[in-house]
């Protein structure tokens, strides 16, 4: 029996996982993997944008939002695990995948484990390098910070280099949401996932051997997995497509919500042969643009 909702548990790999569950019993399925220090609530606007067409998943990895976290040393290939765990549990053979920066690091490592369980993917503001010696030495300043000054004055620093300079002065319901996913999260699921991202093996390598269809999107003024980044992703998968999103930095999809939309939008019509979902404000700018065009259209298309 599936539940539909916004927070609804499941025990996988003897923890209980929190996910959100949405659209139509017999679409195809789009599960979203959120990035770090965020949770599922990241995935909101696209969640309501695609599921009038396609079941969409997003769910809480271990520690974050409303999973729980238990004590194993947290590692990307432990939440490639919980991935797979999660679709088993919830009977889902196959699906698309859209994850954003780490929840791309686990999309990817999944597909590469896991090929035949996936359909198509979406890397977001993502790469597939290892982590730099500089970002590894970050990553530490980061974990002694949290410890020694807390979680509140890590969000603050977080959300400076999360956001395009504009979404800083503009995006102020998004950035207090973002501040309130981290600071929810506790400081030993984040220093613990701070080291998973700091030893995760790189992905580029194997690139090429991704044999589906792959959306690569980047904000414009991304500082923590650039737009050079997504560009070798784009020219290291065969037949991927890239698409810089404006007026956005690290968290495209919150940032530049619309556009971002409109190319998943697209991308899943492509992969599955759907049509695309029109808001009704595309469709009444549409019709007005149209005009008499349109009217005459529809007064043939009636008769
Ligand atoms: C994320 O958004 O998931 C993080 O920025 C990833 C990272 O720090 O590598």
């Amino acid at each position: 029996m599936r539940y539909l909702g916004k927070n609804i548990k499941l025990i996988v790999n003897n923890l209980m996982v929190s996910y959100t569950d949405a659209g139509p019993d017999d679409a195809p399925v789009i599960i979203f993997i959120h990035g770090f220090p965020l949770n599922k609530s990241m995935w909101n606007k696209q969640i309501e944008a695609l599921m009038g067409n396609y079941r969409v998943i997003a769910y809480d990895i271990r520690g974050h939002g409303d999973s729980e976290m238990e004590s194993e040393p947290f590692s990307i290939d432990l939440f490639v695990n919980d991935l797979i765990g999660f679709m088993d549990v919830l009977k889902i053979d196959k699906a698309s995948l859209c994850g954003l920066s780490m929840g791309g690091y686990i999309a990817l490592k999944a597909i590469k484990r896991n090929p035949l369980r996936f359909e198509s993917l979406v890397l977001a503001d993502t790469t597939c390098i290892a982590d730099q010696p500089e970002t590894i030495v970050k990553r530490k300043n980061a974990i002694k910070s949290i410890k020694e000054e807390g979680v509140v004055q890590y969000a603050e620093e977080s959300v400076k280099s999360l956001f395009a300079p504009e979404s800083l002065i503009r995006k102020l319901v998004e950035i207090a949401a973002v501040k309130e996913m981290i600071i929810a999260t506790t400081d030993k699921s984040l220093c613990q996932t701070l080291h998973a991202l700091s030893v995760r093996e790189e992905t580029c390598s194997f690139l090429s051997s991704i044999k589906m269809p792959v959306l690569v999107l980047v904000g414009e003024h991304d500082k923590i997995t650039p737009p050079f980044a997504a560009a070798f992703m784009h020219k290291n998968i065969i037949g991927s497509k890239m698409f810089i999103i404006d007026h956005a930095g690290h968290l495209s999809n919150l940032e530049n919500s619309d556009d971002f939309n409109d190319r998943l939008n697209t991308f899943f019509a492509t992969v599955y042969g759907r049509p695309e979902i029109i808001d009704s404000e595309t469709y009444n700018s549409f019709v007005k643009k149209m005009g008499k065009q349109l009217n005459m259209f529809l007064g043939f298309v009636m008769k």
